[in-house]
């Protein structure tokens, strides 16, 4: 209806007739249509309702929880199906308070409990978007949903609700101002950081007190970012915080590899400058609970910020030398490093090649430099053993990253030569790195991660509407 009555006032004014009042009414539809396709994103609903190569909004993303997979549900306006018939009421009771429209539960896969506090205003504009320009897909999603008993009891979710669901709406804190007030809405209400970065009891309830600081995803680990003196914020500007959210990537300071790959790609690089803006000014203001003690993803203090020549290509050439006349073996077949043990050794035939031989990287950052990342100097060695194992793959707003997954070429035992390696000679720090910890973070890495991944906030989403540009 809204759409041929469109339609009509175009063909008016093509006639000349001056419909004024028609005209705003038709731009300021545009407009909530746009905040529409913007929140959709900034809040994952995309991403986590689209399966790996399906039609967006269709379902069937499959998150794995304690209590099995879950998967996501079609949201498309089919009436048989999706949303379609929907009142704007019944959109919002499953935003908020996880109700669908035939009155039954839904797990706290659907991130509610930080949808609770959206403005009606937002809810209004998804919905407006959702339900006019979003094509039916009449299928149920496959497979369904099959949780262990007694999980499979939906109702369980009411006591989840009356347990764990705040229902208040967003409200500007008193102190805050008001990009503050805006970053703080957006972490917590729509972008939902919390969903990886808070810790999570067994009940799959974010822990009360302790938000943002620091959570396992599989085999990574979401750092604390609540602003402390170890934290990411404690070094970085507010305009390196905002790059890292488009770009994935500060020189000399931080990767987003992995999960928050997945969240740069599919939601953050979508944001406007003034929302990154209000995000990184919300997160400076962000403490730690005074409850918390070192936080594990802090940076080792005992790495020393070396000179620039304190790792040289020669002392890495030496090193790789020396390994390689100890045990020459290895080295008859110049392409196949499967048997190389030394970490310099493996250093310089799998990696130097981009992140050169002195571990500097690229003049460009293209391949970035080893020696201050925070994924190297960090006290858990989790990411840098992920990344080694899953690789990057991340398109963000600059540019694509990729750098390969070694999980089928390294053995749990180069891996750690080559965290050795790296952690000392390259950053000059140490590592406390097991083998036994490698073999159990391989447990935990899978190729197809964004499925395995609790929660993950993210998924593959198809090439055609990850095009769209940004628009708040
Ligand atoms: C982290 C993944 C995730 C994100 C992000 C997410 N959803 Fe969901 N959503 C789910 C899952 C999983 C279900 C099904 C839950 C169940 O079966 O109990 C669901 C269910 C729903 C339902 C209920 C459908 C029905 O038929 O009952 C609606 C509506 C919905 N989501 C809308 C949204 C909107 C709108 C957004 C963005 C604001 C969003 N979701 C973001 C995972 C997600
Ligand atoms: C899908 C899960 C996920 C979501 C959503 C997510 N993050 Fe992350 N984040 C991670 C993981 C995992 C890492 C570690 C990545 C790495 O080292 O490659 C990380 C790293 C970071 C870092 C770098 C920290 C450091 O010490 O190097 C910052 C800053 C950050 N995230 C901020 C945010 C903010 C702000 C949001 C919301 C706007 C957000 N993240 C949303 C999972 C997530
Ligand atoms: C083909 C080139 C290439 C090779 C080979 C390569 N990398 Fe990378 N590496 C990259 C790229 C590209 C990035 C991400 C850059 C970005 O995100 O902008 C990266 C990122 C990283 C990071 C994340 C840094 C951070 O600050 O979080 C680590 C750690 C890393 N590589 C270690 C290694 C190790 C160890 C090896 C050898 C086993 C290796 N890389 C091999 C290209 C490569």
């Amino acid at each position: 209806m809204r759409l041929s009555l469109g339609r009509a006032f175009h063909a008016g004014l093509a006639l000349g007739t001056v419909l004024l009042s028609g005209f705003q009414a038709r731009a300021s539809d545009q407009t909530l249509i746009q905040r529409g396709a913007y929140l959709a994103r900034a809040a994952d609903c995309v991403a986590c309702h689209t399966k790996p190569g399906g039609v967006a909004f269709a379902g069937g993303y499959g998150i794995k929880s304690p209590l099995g997979v879950i998967y996501s549900s079609n949201i498309t306006p089919s009436r048989a199906y999706g949303i379609g018939g929907w009142s704007e009421a019944a959109f919002a009771a499953a935003l908020r308070e996880g109700r669908s429209a035939d009155g039954h539960r839904l797990y706290p896969a659907m991130p509610y409990d930080s949808y609770a506090g959206m403005s009606d205003d937002d809810i209004h504009a998804l919905y407006a978007y959702m339900t006019t320009r979003i094509a039916p897909v009449d299928k149920a999603v496959e497979p369904m949903t099959a949780l262990r008993f007694p999980y499979n009891w939906r109702s369980l979710m009411r006591l989840w609700n009356w347990l764990y669901l705040d229902h208040k709406r967003f409200a500007p804190g008193p102190d805050e101002t008001p990009l503050q007030a805006r970053g703080r809405y957006l972490v917590e209400n729509v972008v939902h950081c919390g969903t990886c970065h808070t810790p999570r009891n067994f009940m799959m309830a974010s822990k009360a007190g302790h938000k943002l600081e620091g959570a396992t995803l599989g085999g990574w680990y979401a750092p604390d970012i609540a602003a402390g003196e170890n934290g990411p914020l404690a070094s970085w500007r507010d305009d390196e915080i905002m790059t890292y959210l488009d770009n994935g990537h500060v020189r000399d300071k931080a990767v987003a590899a992995g999960p928050m790959g997945e969240a740069v790609e599919h939601s953050l690089r979508y944001l406007t400058h003034d929302d990154l803006a209000a995000i990184a000014s919300f997160l400076r203001e962000h403490k730690r609970s005074a409850r918390a003690g070192q936080p594990v993803g802090a940076v080792s203090a005992t790495a020393r910020l070396y000179a620039v020549d304190s790792a040289s290509d020669r002392e890495t050439r030496d090193l790789a030398r020396q390994e390689r006349d100890a045990d020459p073996a290895p080295y008859a077949d110049r392409r196949n490093y499967r048997d190389i043990a030394g970490g310099a050794a493996l250093y310089v035939a799998a990696c130097a090649s981009c992140h050169q031989l002195d571990g500097a990287g690229t003049p460009d950052d293209f391949y970035p430099s080893l020696r201050l990342s925070r994924t190297v100097r960090a006290q858990r060695p989790d990411n840098l053993v992920m990344t080694i194992m899953a690789g990057v793959n991340r398109q963000g707003a600059d540019r694509t990253a990729h750098m390969p997954a070694f999980r089928h070429d390294l053995t749990d035992r180069q891996i750690l030569a080559l965290v050795r390696f790296v952690t000392r000679h390259l950053a000059g720090t140490d590592t406390t790195l097991t083998e036994a910890e490698v073999a159990r973070l391989r447990t935990l890495d899978t190729e197809d991660f964004p499925a395995q991944s609790l929660p993950p906030g993210s998924a593959a989403l198809n090439e055609k509407s990850a095009n769209q540009t940004r628009t708040p």
